[in-house]
């Protein structure tokens, strides 16, 4: 019988998820199991710029794993022959590589996309492809999966109450007192089975005004890019369509990351296991020391621009 009356639940916003018809689960690594379960793969080549999440589910199922550089535009440098059942890992960066995703997928060749960075891209037709929207929402977890077998073992279905102080504690006291909190509960996702997405986290999934997200996230980046683009030392393009989850700078002067995080511009290093992966002279290398992923995100507009862009332009 359906409980009706009694005390309140949380007040969401009725609304539609954006990715309504893929497979729920509690994370993206898990997405990631889920495709290896299926166990089409004996070996998938993996991007050394990721993260090293990623190799959870290779250590969990004992599958083969090996690395792949990447080019100056984030492009796969695919110098090695691939059998017919081994797979490529490709991450789609920043949300921005939607244009290569749609190349490789063109190609005769078995594709895992990593769209993480990419939320707001649609899967491609037949190609298996996992999302993490913690990456670019407040939520404690979550994944979604696109795949075209299903998994027939049964699964449990996640509870993520008790991941949630670091998104409240942000509310009530600011970043610095929940960022513990954070770590913490970033670090409870680790070596979790593979479990349905929790209720919480797919009813926050339904309240979210993606529509509005989308564009602010692409005015904010435009912003950062017309003002940054002549100091930035890669080249990016924010295709038309593409929503971004951050502006990757970089930059090669030392210090500019720890100056930023000074003036309280918190910014991340994706990601520092590649400093023990890779030589200090590789391309990847020198991305985890250099690339700085500004934040265009919802929770801002131009005042916050302004104040990133003057602050790079200050810095010497
Ligand atoms: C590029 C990339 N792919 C996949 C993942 C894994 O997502 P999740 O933490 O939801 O398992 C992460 C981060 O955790 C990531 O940065």
């Amino acid at each position: 019988m359906k409980p009706t009356g009694g005390y309140f639940e949380l007040e969401t916003s009725p609304g539609k998820e954006y990715h309504p018809n893929l497979i729920r689960l509690n994370t993206g690594r898990n997405c990631l199991e889920y495709i290896l379960r299926i166990g089409k793969y004996s070996k998938v080549y993996i991007p050394y710029y990721t993260c090293d999440v990623i190799l959870e589910p290779f250590k969990k199922l004992d599958i083969n794993y090996s690395f792949y550089h990447i080019d100056q535009q984030f492009e796969p440098i695919i110098d090695f022959e691939m059998h017919k059942d081994e797979a490529l890992l490709y991450t789609n960066y920043f949300g921005l590589k939607g244009q290569t995703v749609e190349r490789l997928a063109g190609k005769n060749l078995n594709l895992i996309i990593d769209n993480a960075q990419a939320f707001f891209d649609r899967p491609l037709k037949g190609i298996d492809t996992f999302y993490s929207p913690r990456k670019f929402f407040g939520l404690p977890d979550g994944g979604y999966l696109a795949t075209t077998i299903e998994l027939k073992d049964k699964l449990e279905t996640d509870r993520s109450v008790d991941r949630f102080s670091h998104l409240l504690k942000r509310i009530e006291f600011g970043p610095e007192e929940g960022y513990q909190d954070f770590l913490d509960n970033d670090s409870s996702l680790i070596d979790q089975p593979i479990k349905r997405m929790s209720a919480l986290t797919n009813k926050l999934l339904s309240s979210i005004d993606y529509k509005t997200i989308a564009a602010k996230r692409r005015k904010n980046f435009e912003l950062l890019h017309s003002q940054l683009m002549k100091h930035n030392e890669i080249d990016i393009n924010l295709h038309p369509g593409a929503v971004p989850m951050v502006y990757p700078f970089y930059s090669s002067k030392p210090g500019l990351r720890e100056y930023l995080i000074q003036n309280k511009i918190y910014v991340a290093t994706y990601w520092s296991n590649i400093l023990d992966w890779t030589k200090r002279e590789q391309w990847e290398n020198k991305l985890a020391q250099n690339l700085i992923p500004l934040p265009i995100d919802q929770r801002y507009g131009n005042p916050d621009m302004f104040k990133i862009i003057e602050l790079i332009e200050r810095f010497d």
